[in-house]
């Protein structure tokens, strides 16, 4: 092995620079050539990427985002793309391919990795809803900025009597929702995996009100609150979900009940910026570092799963099957303390 390449697609989150940390290291390390490839399975399309090296990674570790850029594309959804990226590896020399991505990217990942191409998948998303692993990297510093939301919404709702709604991102699974609603301390949360109940909602706002003159509500962007008004799709058939506005209609319904002052936050894409936290960092490189490991021994259509606190490998065709979801044993957490 010779040469191997790096993508990063999807939403961007904190943990992916350490991921290409690792994975650019290990290689170098090994005398492999590293190509950075540009805003994901784009780049793949139309050749576009850099050479990673020392000097390119430096500095990347505490850095949110991804150096590499990324995008939502799918070759799948262009006319010859699936082709076009087969001869990309020609084209280019590569001998495999890191994809770190979530369901989208690792998706398309399974798919070419059974049409014969070498890929390892790493699996991220600040949604922490894949299949095969207990946590991706992204998920800690979202859910670490959520919390953060709360407590500064706290003191507003506090000061002015007044009950805060925040909406927080989540596309199929309400692990941020969650999170930020038990770490906040939240009088309500509202995700998709809670069943949609306005009077227990309303009460709990009301009677939080009446102890201590404020309440806070979390509410996750994948609660469905009627049929959906979205107008938006990206080339994997997803909807804009934040032009759903949720928190804002929650909170509308809240004071029309309630006659209480009631405002709305989104808090969107703040959630996926930022440096990645220690969590995040160290997953991210354990990732990165394995995968590049598991492509130089040979393997592929695997992805680099995190069980019991354990890098282990999981096929990447487990990513088709569904979103790992917030258990009622989770719910029953939150009644606990609301
Ligand atoms: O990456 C997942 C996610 O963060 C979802 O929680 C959210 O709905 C979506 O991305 C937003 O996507 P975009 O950045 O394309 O607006």
């Amino acid at each position: 092995m010779k040469t191997v390449a790096i993508l990063t697609g999807g939403g961007d989150c904190p943990g992916l620079n350490p991921a290409i940390y690792g994975a650019t290291k290990y290689a170098i390390k090994n005398g492999i050539k590293v190509l950075g490839i540009i805003e994901g399975w784009k780049g793949m399309l139309e050749r576009d990427f850099i050479v990673l090296n020392e000097d390119s990674i430096s500095d990347i570790m505490g850095q949110g985002g991804t150096i590499l850029g990324t995008s939502r594309t799918n070759p799948f959804s262009r006319e010859g793309g699936a082709a076009t990226v087969k001869d990309t590896f020609e084209t280019l020399s590569i001998n495999g391919l890191l994809t770190a991505g979530g369901d989208d990217t690792l998706g398309v990942s399974a798919k070419l990795s059974e049409m014969g191409l070498p890929i390892v998948g790493i699996p991220k998303t600040m949604d922490n809803d894949l299949l095969g692993t207990d946590f991706t990297f992204g998920f800690d510093s979202a859910a670490t900025v959520a919390i953060d939301a709360v407590m500064r919404l706290r003191d507003t709702a506090k000061s002015h009597r007044r009950v805060m709604v925040l909406e927080v991102m989540g596309r199929h699974a309400g692990w941020v929702g969650l999170y930020a609603g038990l770490g906040g301390y939240a009088d309500y949360t509202l995700i998709p995996e809670r069943d949609l109940n306005w009077g227990e909602l309303i009460e709990a706002v009301e009677s939080a009100h009446k102890k201590r003159k404020h309440a806070i509500v979390v509410v996750s962007e994948g609660v469905k609150l009627s049929e959906s008004n979205g107008t938006e799709f990206d080339e994997f058939g997803h909807e804009n979900l934040a032009k759903r506005d949720v928190g804002q209609r929650v909170a509308d319904t809240i004071a029309k009940k309630t006659g209480l002052v009631t405002r709305s936050a989104k808090l969107g894409h703040i959630e996926r910026g930022g440096p990645p936290t220690l969590f995040d960092r160290i997953l991210g490189l354990r990732s990165g570092v394995t995968a590049m490991r598991w492509l130089i021994e040979g393997k592929t259509g695997v992805m680099t799963a995190m069980q019991r606190n354990e890098i282990i490998e999981v096929p990447l065709s487990i990513v088709a099957q569904g979103n790992r979801n917030v258990g009622q044993d989770w719910v029953e957490l939150l009644e606990v303390i609301e």
